[in-house]
């Protein structure tokens, strides 16, 4: 079987949530700038913004010209109000206090804006057993067939490497899916919480006009 990362999997469904002509956009927790990179094809500008030095300097290295990458915390020094058509998030939002980290994100959303978030749910077997044992026969299975492709000459799809292997994880994020669902509910009304196949769920919401 070959490690691919679950992550990058879900590149492709968040793109599906940039919203056509979009101006200037946000990646919270850009990590080593692979998502930022992506985005910057079809945005305008993209900030992409991080607390860790070392993937700071990882996707400055990474990113186009249209990317700029600020080293702060999201929470100790929010962006500016009214800023950003789209704000975009991976595996970040369970490393914060959602309570916080929510109105901050809401706030630099321009009215009519998106916000759409990946995040780790904290495991929930009694409600999501079926998920989680989906989760991991997919997970084997496709590990498999990539492991297949590649003897076959083809790339991995969805590679892991060293950046993500000095990421800064947490292993045991604090919400379940339904926790995320309600927490989120009271804050951002309308916003909506899915659970995704590979241990994460997707939080959208729009700013209202
Ligand atoms: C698991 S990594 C995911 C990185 C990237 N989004 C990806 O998909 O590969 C989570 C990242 O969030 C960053 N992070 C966590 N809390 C943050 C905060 N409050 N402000 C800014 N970045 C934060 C960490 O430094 C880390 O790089």
């Amino acid at each position: 079987m070959l490690p691919w990362d679950h992550n990058s999997f879900y590149h492709r469904l968040l793109m599906k949530h940039l919203p056509t002509g979009c101006g200037q956009v946000l990646d919270v927790g850009c990590g080593s700038g692979a998502f930022a990179a992506r985005l910057a094809e079809r945005a305008d500008r993209v900030d992409a913004i991080d607390r860790s030095p070392t993937m700071i300097d990882r996707a400055q290295r990474r990113v186009p010209d249209n990317v700029t990458c600020n080293l702060a915390d999201v929470l100790e020094s929010p962006p500016l109000p009214d800023s950003y058509d789209a704000i975009f998030s991976i595996s970040t939002l369970h490393h914060m206090n959602l309570t916080d980290a929510l109105p901050v994100l809401a706030d630099a959303l321009r009215p009519g804006g998106t916000l759409a978030a990946i995040a780790l749910p904290k495991t929930d077997l009694r409600r999501e057993w079926p998920i989680e044992l989906a989760a991991t026969v997919t997970h084997h299975a496709l590990g498999g067939f990539f492991y297949a492709r590649k003897l076959l000459g083809y790339q991995n799809t969805y590679p892991t490497g060293p950046a993500e292997d000095s990421m800064p994880m947490v292993l045991a994020p604090p919400l379940t899916t339904r926790d995320v669902r309600s927490t989120a509910g009271a804050l951002l009304p309308g916003c909506r919480v899915r659970r995704l196949l590979f241990w994460r769920y997707l939080l959208t919401w729009q700013k209202p006009l």
